[in-house]
């Protein structure tokens, strides 16, 4: 059988050189952009990897055995990275989640989490450090990870049926491992632990109640994600996305809801908890309510890249900075022209429009910049 072939523009190397402005600045914590937004998460991708094949962020099609995934060389080291994580932390970034790919894959990562646990903000708070994966090599891990420093997990979790989640990640991965990695991460001490499901119409909406059941009264809280069209290649499609108010009705309908105020300002999820006082589950709707107006997030990429925006078509090049020997104070100065400069808000400009929208040409892949 022969693959479909997706057209797939390569957005890794749209990059833009950070200027640095000739007059140094030092840090204040206090940056803003241009929608008075601050900078306070900093979202690091560690590899460009992943052993599983979501059909919404890496298919088969594109990402296949001759896929180019970055050369080793090509990724930051992780000094480079606490480097770069400190000057954020100084600019009043307070939340860091390692990404990917599949941080996991990332050799010796719990190097990488000792190295950032040992960064205090400028009030000498430690962070809140996390990291989302796929659960896959979480059993075998969680406990490393935990005594690295990291505080808690997000796991990724698109269904429960086996036949259902083979064909979501789409390398025949057995849905109990993940279980098993998120009960080993809980008594770990790696909580509270979210569990994500991107639900995708036709491929897992029919696993919404039996999730909701599973989760419900148990120390996780379930979060549906609506099926966003970042990147360009799984191929989106507006009606292939479950809009979270059908998701809340089809819920509610079995096991009543109420909402709940958010945790902080900027809050991606949407809190709703069931009234017989079951705990809470979290609705991500990106697609059809989008949260821009309070985006205070920043992405590394894998190679280094500052992304201002999930659907970014480019990225700006710190790696360059950093081995072009620029010092810390010029890289601080770089990062803050970069952030007040920010103006994106590209999910509430599609909601806006989305007949005749360009979504398709020109973003960067998920699995590139991180979730
Ligand atoms: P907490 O720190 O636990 O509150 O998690 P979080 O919601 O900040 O992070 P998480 O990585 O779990 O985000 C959940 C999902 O929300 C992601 O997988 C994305 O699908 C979506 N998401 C996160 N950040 C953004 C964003 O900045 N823009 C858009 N459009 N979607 C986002
Ligand atoms: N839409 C919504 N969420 C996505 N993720 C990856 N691709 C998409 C997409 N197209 C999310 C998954 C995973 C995280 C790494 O990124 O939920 O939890
Ligand atoms: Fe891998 Fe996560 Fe993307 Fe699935 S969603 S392919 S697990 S990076
Ligand atoms: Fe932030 Fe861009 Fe997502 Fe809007 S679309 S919430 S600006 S990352």
């Amino acid at each position: 059988m022969t693959d479909r072939f997706i057209p797939l523009v390569d957005r890794r190397l749209a990059t833009t050189g950070p200027t640095i402005p000739s007059s140094l600045e030092a840090p204040t914590g206090l940056l803003s952009d241009t929608l008075a937004r601050p900078l306070q998460d900093l979202r690091i991708s560690v590899t460009d990897r992943c052993n599983f094949r979501c059909v919404y962020c890496m298919p088969k099609a594109v990402f296949g055995k001759d896929y180019a995934f970055l050369p080793h060389a090509a990724l930051l080291s992780f000094e480079e990275i606490t480097r770069l994580a400190r000057i954020f932390v100084a600019h009043g970034v307070g939340k860091i989640r390692l990404t990917g790919g599949e941080p996991l894959l990332r050799k010796d990562i719990e190097r990488l989490i000792d190295m950032l646990s040992a960064l205090r903000t400028p009030e000498g708070q430690p962070l809140d450090l996390t990291l989302t994966t796929n659960g896959s090599l979480l059993a075998r891990k969680a406990q490393a990870l935990k005594d690295a420093g990291l505080k808690r997990v997000t796991v990724s979790l698109d269904a429960l049926d086996e036949t259902v989640f083979r064909r979501m990640n789409d390398v025949d991965f057995p849905v109990v491992d993940v279980l098993d990695g998120i009960e080993t991460a809980h008594k770990a001490g790696l909580g509270p632990i979210k569990i994500n499901m991107v639900v995708k119409r036709g491929m897992n909406d029919q696993e919404i109640l039996p999730m909701a059941r599973h989760f419900k009264g148990s120390p996780f809280i379930l979060r549906f994600i609506e099926y966003m069209d970042v990147g360009t290649s799984n191929g989106w499609k507006m009606d292939e996305v479950v809009p979270s108010a059908e998701v809340m009705r089809r819920i509610a309908a079995e096991m009543p809801l109420e909402a709940i105020d958010p945790n902080y300002t900027g809050e991606t999820a949407e809190r709703w908890r069931y009234r017989d006082g079951g705990g809470e589950i979290g609705l991500i709707s990106s697609v059809t309510q989008a949260f821009c107006s309070d985006c205070t997030r920043a992405r590394l990429s894998t190679e280094g890249k500052l992304y201002t925006c999930l659907f970014a078509t480019g990225g700006h090049d710190l790696r360059a900075l950093v081995r072009a020997g620029r010092s810390d104070e010029e890289i601080s100065t770089a990062i803050a022209h970069v952030w007040r400069a920010r103006a994106d808000r590209y999910s509430e400009l599609r909601t806006a429009n989305t007949t005749g929208f360009d979504q398709a040409t020109r973003k960067v892949e998920m699995s590139y910049i991180g979730g």
